[in-house]
């Protein structure tokens, strides 16, 4: 357990996104002074106000507290920000190529600054999600550009936070995974995570990177496991959360990630198990296994779409209410979201899609441009409409007044993706109920 080294330690955070700005704003929380950096000078002008860029709850509330106690600064220039202190943690994207490999540009560029603007002894610790061998890349480029006179240390200390739920997430990990590999490096680390309380796991540098990538290759897989499990249901009559709940009684099965769905997305799950599998083919080995994962997570949105054709045939011109847009409830997050391609198929049977979203929908404007219409509520997007899509599981859904809804809609159709409601309570008010893994 973590409890008893904390000391405060001067860090910077490069990368100001999901989980950088996490990462800073909670080490500032736990006691450390943070610097975080980013190149994106809109985001860099919006924190230094104290606003976030991102919707994450319970974030905003810590940047103020963070800037108001002086332990939490904003800058553009890594320069400054290295030279300013001894960790340096690495949080920018590494999104997956097509061929699968990680696309280390973004890495690779920093780990140049980082060792230019080096001034003394450094732990540079990656947060980002690199395929295994992916540090020891890091630390060659850190060599050639940093002056052979000044020591630093390398470590991987994956991130397992979930979007909607990181900061407590970060604060109150399952566990803290560091692959080091000196002494020096570990003893500071343990101090920086000195006051959560929670196992930390020393490992090597490779099996850290592999840790994070088959996590969630595991979890993906689970996720596409209960998908699967969800079409048996619907062909032979078995309820799936019923046969959720008593599968992940067994503890070694266990109850999360058994909801089933239309499919994983989210700007993690995709491009991990993309690059697991191409780590796998790199280190001769074809993961099958995950490639029937992808399948089968693409397949739910298929299914999903032709039970909306169970209902409305032809498509053309009908008006479809899309309630929920983001990958999950609680993010404005809209990578990879199930809601993309769902409502791309629709778009090309010639649906006309109005969407709401209580607050991905500017995000999801970059994307939809303007092929879809949004309402400012869920009752505006329902108003004349052939029927209604739950694609996303927001909690303010659960408060729609049904009958409000019923008399607003053409036809009372409801596909729901998520199963947030009773299918009994829909049948009974009147509704042609769709939903996943239950009956019809
Ligand atoms: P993101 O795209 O939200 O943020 C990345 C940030 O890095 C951006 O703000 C970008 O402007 C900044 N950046 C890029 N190049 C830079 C440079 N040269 N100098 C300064 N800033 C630069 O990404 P994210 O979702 O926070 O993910 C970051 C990493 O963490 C990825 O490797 C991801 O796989 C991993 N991860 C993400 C999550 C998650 O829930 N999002 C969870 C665990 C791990
Ligand atoms: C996921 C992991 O849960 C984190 O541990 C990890 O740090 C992160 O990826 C990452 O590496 O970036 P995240 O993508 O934020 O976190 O959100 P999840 O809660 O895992 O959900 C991912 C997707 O799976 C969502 O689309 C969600 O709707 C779906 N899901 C999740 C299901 O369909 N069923 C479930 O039972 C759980």
């Amino acid at each position: 357990m973590a409890s008893v080294h904390f000391r405060s330690i001067n860090i910077c955070v490069i990368g100001t996104g999901y989980v950088g700005l996490v990462t800073g704003v909670c080490l500032a929380k736990i006691g450390h002074s943070v610097i975080c950096v980013d190149n994106n000078k809109d985001k860099i002008k919006k924190l230094k106000k104290g606003i976030s860029p991102i919707y994450e709850p319970g974030l905003s509330s810590l940047i103020k507290e963070g800037i108001k106690k002086g332990r939490l600064s904003f800058s553009e220039d890594i320069n400054y920000a290295v030279k300013n202190s001894d960790v340096v943690f690495v949080c920018v994207n590494t999104p997956t190529q097509k061929n699968g490999k990680t696309d280390l540009r973004y890495i690779k560029a920093v780990s140049r600054e980082i060792a230019k603007a080096m001034n003394g002894y450094k732990v540079i610790v990656s947060k980002s999600t690199i395929a295994v061998g992916t540090s020891q890349k890091i630390k060659e480029i850190m060599k050639r550009h940093h002056h052979p006179k000044l020591k630093f240390d390398i470590v991987f200390n994956p991130e397992f936070l979930r979007e909607g739920s990181a900061v407590d997430d970060f604060l109150h990990p399952d566990r803290i995974v560091i692959g080091a590999e000196s002494e020096k490096a570990k003893r500071i680390m343990e101090q920086i995570y000195g006051s959560v309380k929670t196992p930390i796991i020393f490992t090597g540098i490779e099996a850290s990177e592999i840790i994070k990538h088959a996590s969630n290759a595991f979890l993906a897989t689970k996720i596409s496991f209960i998908n699967t499990v969800s079409n048996i249901c619907e062909k032979n009559g078995g309820e799936i959360e019923e046969v959720a709940l008593a599968m992940g009684l067994d503890k070694r099965i266990g109850k999360d990630f058994l909801k089933a769905g239309i499919g994983f997305g989210g700007s993690c799950f995709p491009k991990d198990v993309a690059a697991f599998i191409r780590v796998a083919k790199d280190s001769g080995y074809d993961f099958k296994l995950l490639k029937e994962v992808q399948r089968i997570n693409f397949n739910q949105r298929e299914q999903f779409v032709k039970k909306v054709q169970s209902l409305i045939p032809n498509l053309k011109n009908k008006k479809i209410a899309v309630l929920g847009l983001s990958f999950k409830p609680n993010t404005d997050d809209m990578r990879e979201a199930p809601s993309i391609d769902i409502i791309k198929m629709l778009l090309v049977k010639k649906a006309v899609i109005k969407a709401y979203d209580p607050v991905a929908m500017e995000k999801a404007k970059d994307i939809f441009k303007n092929k879809i219409t949004y309402g400012s509520n869920m009752y505006e997007v329902m108003k004349g409409a052939n029927a209604v899509l739950i694609l996303t599981e927001w909690a303010d859904f659960l408060k729609i007044d049904f009958k409000k809804a019923k008399k607003l809609l053409r036809s009372p159709f409801i596909i729901d993706g998520r199963n947030m409601f009773s299918p009994e309570k829909m049948a009974n008010l009147g509704f042609e109920y769709y939903s996943i893994g239950r009956k019809k």
